[in-house]
């Protein structure tokens, strides 16, 4: 299966093709560099629009004095609630440290504290200070300019912006040599071309989009998840769709990109209270406001449906300097009429990270020859059925790290391409029914009930196909797949767990310890299977 597309009119090649710009792109970008491989980075938009960029937290790594990847190591277990792959935490967490000291020779600059040390603060699920922290609050952006600067200075590596990677391209034998993409470009590179390489590294982020309110830019919409989906590949753990607990409410009517309100908030003292100002969290777990946030953003929820109201507040009015420790939250609370040192900030949950995506190995390999995947595109099992705090960033710099050294010794020469699948192209206005049916029934709580009255409204919006490609037309068609991965997953899950709160099966079964494996095969028909950790 594949996008419909005009015929390609260019061609290009490189050894390694890297799609997206992120810290995971980026990463794995400037580590193929360093084994003399050519690389060619397609990016969507502009070079610094994805999601890395947002990021507020920080990075979690086990620096601090005391603090052990060991002890890193359960934090993340414990928020994966039972389905993180112990291997690739392993991984995680002891490659860390050296990731995050190798970023900072790359010239990222982290806050310090009033002694000159890196200053760690807390989030959700940490048993410790070891979140690092960039500008107050802006730590995507800076992890995202010092790589950028990097890249910028190695002419080994060509940039596209404005491509839209649309499907990979397979061999005779079935490996993945490259990818058709769309770019807004100029000269002979405009419209749809081929580039073609020796591997391909998918690195596209989040797929947010596909519900109505998300912490994530208009350019998450799970592109590169999408595109492995239709290749074949095997996708896991994508009905663990997590929502940050608090992102700033606006509005209902207000839709896509939400203003984020870091837990490095909470982190630093502030507290959730609902509308008869209580705070609700105690009792609820041993951590409280520091909880995973999973379990927040469940009680949040809970509490909207109890007082009636649209969101719960957050009181940060006892953080001292809260301006300059939360330069971009402050600005976003100000822009919206709040003042965060004086008043409670309007807070409710939305989607924000995939813990699920495209399943991989220990070196991003997916399990299809020739395509890697890294970052949130990636299933590497680290996350389990719930990301803890600040380990995203993390991910991408140590994964993508092992890609690059995996594809230094596997590469095999450039194959053909050959190109024989049957193409699909829904209409873009099918995105808002879409994103609407999905915030309402595949949301931070699920039942039977409404998942299967999701896919039903799926149903209906995949039979609005469209003969006319454009952009907008193939974003919707992603997010309109991942939505239906995402229920089909989520109606399988029989139990709650981590991100995957179901009203009909409140609890947690051990029969269920076990990820949920889709993939389709090549006459479009899906298969699912459970895989134990
Ligand atoms: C946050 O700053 O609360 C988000 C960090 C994350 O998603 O890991």
């Amino acid at each position: 299966m594949k996008l419909l597309t005009a015929p390609s009119g260019w061609s290009t090649s490189a050894d390694v093709i890297v799609i997206g710009s992120g810290v995971a792109g980026l990463t794995t970008a400037l580590n193929l560099r360093s084994y003399g491989l050519s690389v060619l980075l397609v990016t969507k938009a502009q070079i610094d629009e994805g999601s890395t960029k947002w990021a507020q937290g920080g990075i979690a790594s086990a620096l601090g004095p005391g603090d052990t990847p060991d002890q890193h190591k359960k934090d993340t277990l414990a928020a994966g609630a039972g389905l993180c792959d112990i291997k690739a935490v392993d991984v995680l967490v002891s490659e860390g440290p050296e990731a995050v000291r190798k970023l900072i020779a790359q010239g990222a600059v982290f806050d310090k504290s009033e002694t000159g040390e890196i200053a760690l603060t807390r989030e959700g699920g940490h048993l410790r200070n070891r979140i690092l922290h960039a500008g107050g609050d802006a730590t995507g952006a800076e992890v995202s300019r010092a790589l950028l600067a990097a890249v910028n200075e190695d002419s080994g590596i060509e940039v596209i912006e404005h491509a839209l990677v649309i499907d990979a391209l397979k061999s005779k034998t079935g490996r993945v040599c490259g990818v058709t993409l769309h770019v807004i470009g100029a000269g002979s590179r405009d419209g749809v071309g081929r580039a073609l390489a020796r591997a391909v590294v998918v690195a596209t982020g989040g797929l947010g989009q596909v519900y109505s309110q998300t912490t994530n830019p208009a350019v998450s919409t799970g592109d590169g998840v999408a595109l492995a989906l239709r290749a074949g590949a095997k996708i896991a753990d994508v009905e663990f769709i997590q929502f940050h607990p608090t992102v700033l409410w606006q509005d209902l009517a207000n839709r896509g990109q939400q203003p984020l309100i870091s837990e490095a908030v909470r982190g630093e003292g502030a507290i959730l209270l609902n509308s008869k100002d209580e705070q609700f969290m105690i009792g609820k777990h041993p951590q409280a406001d520091l909880a995973p946030r999973d379990v927040v953003a469940i009680e949040i929820f809970n509490q909207m449906r109890l007082s009636g109201q649209p969101h719960v507040w957050l009181d940060a009015t006892k953080i001292k300097d809260f301006a300059n420790r939360f330069p971009t939250i402050y600005a976003s609370c100000t822009q919206n009429g709040i003042d965060p040192t004086r008043e409670r900030i309007p807070v409710a949950p939305a989607s924000h990270y995939a813990s699920g995506g495209v399943l991989v190995d220990l070196n991003g390999k997916s399990s299809i020859d020739g395509l890697y995947v890294c970052g949130e595109s990636a299933c590497t099992g680290a996350h389990g059925a719930n990301r803890l705090a600040s380990n995203s960033l993390l991910e991408g710099l140590v994964f993508g790290a092992r890609i690059a050294a995996a594809l230094s010794n596997k590469l095999p020469v450039q194959q053909e391409a050959v190109d024989d699948h049957k193409s699909i192209l829904l209409d873009p206005k099918i995105l808002l029914p879409l994103q609407i049916a999905m915030s309402e029934g595949a949301g931070v709580l699920r039942s039977e009930a409404s998942l299967t009255k999701t896919l039903q409204t799926l149903g209906e919006l995949s039979k609005l196909t469209s003969t006319e490609p454009c952009i907008e037309a193939w974003e919707a068609t992603n997010l309109h797949l991942l939505a239906t991965v995402i229920v089909k997953s989520a109606l399988l899950r029989t139990e709650s767990r981590g991100s995957h709160w179901r009203s009909d099966y409140p609890n947690s079964q051990d029969k269920w310890l076990s990820r949920i494996v889709q993939q389709i095969d090549e006459s479009g028909n899906w298969k699912n299977t459970l895989e134990m950790i």
